[in-house]
């Protein structure tokens, strides 16, 4: 059977990164299906998809590990491409519990790349983090540096790009995009879709925009001796709509170069790091709320500065990220403010 060249699935595409990307790709002309299981992300997305697009969403509540749903799937929609988010992305929880990190993110890509094996379609865009890099000896980290881990998470990030390697040694038939995410933040300028952690937000623009919103009252900001500007962790915010047209960028490239073509690791990022006090001053500005905060000791495995040089994605894919960490927290405050307790 022949694919159809604009039909793409989406694991994991009803959370925080699928669903803006999702969006994005409609918007370019692509016909995305989604597959997710909901484990961490909520079904009331779907309507907000139908809203933004105007369309109704094909999306199919399964666990990407199940290899022959999959497959099956991939057939009955003739996808061309896979993006694949499906993966837990919490960085405490993986030290925490392992193995649920190894079973879905390792494990749920081999069934995946099975699945896609079997059904002839081995175009792949793998959301993968600047997590690769540990703890960078410099900034801004261009794409050859040495990569290690330093948690679970990490290591099944490393694992899966180690694995995608081997496969395209074993055939070049396989074309794949490895995206290096650095720190996705903002949502949809509509307000209807955006980031929306369940319990307590590890990530700081979640956990601001919930003490600006008034769910929580205090911001703990982790160290202020690093060796930055202001004492406080530098890191290179980047919108979430500048990634999901990366993505966008990634499929593009991979589909318009025909079976056999370069596969490419890039990163996305904006080469801007700025600082959490930054961070929290760009939300008072944008939200017009107080984020009171306090100086807590440094969390353990943070690193001081971690920015990209995001050359290579601009040569490679000609994207480039546009948003400012204004607009990012303009977006990210319409989603908190319009959707305090999220999709709930
Ligand atoms: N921070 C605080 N208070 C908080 C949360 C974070 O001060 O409540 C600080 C951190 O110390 C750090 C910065 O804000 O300096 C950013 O922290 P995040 O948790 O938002 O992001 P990280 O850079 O630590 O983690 C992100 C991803 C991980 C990924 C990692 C490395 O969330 O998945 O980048 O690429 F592993």
């Amino acid at each position: 059977m022949t694919s159809n060249p604009n039909s793409i699935l989406l694991t994991g595409g009803a959370g925080y990164i699928g669903s803006h990307t999702y969006v994005a790709l409609v918007e370019a002309g692509y016909n995305p299906v989604i597959l997710d299981d909901f484990s961490n992300s909520h079904p009331a997305v779907l309507a907000r998809l139908e809203r933004i697009t105007g369309r109704p969403v094909v999306c199919e509540r399964r666990d990407v590990a199940d290899t022959a749903f999959v497959q099956a799937m991939l057939q009955r929609h003739a996808v061309a491409a896979v993006v694949h988010f499906a993966g837990f992305k919490s960085v405490g929880e993986s030290v925490a519990q392992p193995l649920k990190y190894y079973r879905n993110n390792v494990g749920g890509m081999v069934s995946l790349l099975q699945a896609m094996d079997a059904a002839n379609c081995r175009t792949l865009v793998f959301s993968s983090s600047a997590t690769v890099y540990g703890d960078p000896a410099s900034v801004p980290i261009t794409e050859d540096f040495p990569t290690s881990h330093t948690n679970p998470y990490g290591h099944t990030k490393l694992v899966c790009e180690d694995m995608l390697a081997a496969l395209r040694t074993a055939n070049p038939a396989w074309q794949v995009g490895v995206l290096r995410y650095f720190n996705p933040v903002g949502a949809h300028p509509s307000g209807l879709i955006g980031e929306d952690p369940s319990g307590i937000p590890n990530n700081l623009m979640p956990y601001v925009a919930q003490v600006a919103v008034g769910r929580r009252p205090c911001l703990n900001v982790y160290g202020n001796d690093y060796a930055t500007p202001d004492g406080t962790g530098v890191r290179d915010y980047i919108h979430v709509q500048d990634l999901a047209q990366g993505h966008v960028a990634a499929s593009q490239a991979l589909l318009d170069d025909g079976e056999g073509g370069d596969s490419f690791t890039v990163n996305l990022g904006t080469g801007k790091g700025h600082s959490v006090l930054d961070v929290v001053r760009a939300f008072e500005q944008a939200s017009g709320r107080p984020v009171p905060y306090q100086i807590m000791p440094r969390r353990q495995g943070d690193v001081a500065q971690c920015y990209a040089d995001p050359a290579l994605a601009q040569r490679l894919l000609g994207w480039r990220a546009t948003h400012s960490l204004a607009d990012m927290c303009a977006d990210a405050w319409r989603w908190q403010s319009q959707n305090p307790e999220g999709y709930e």
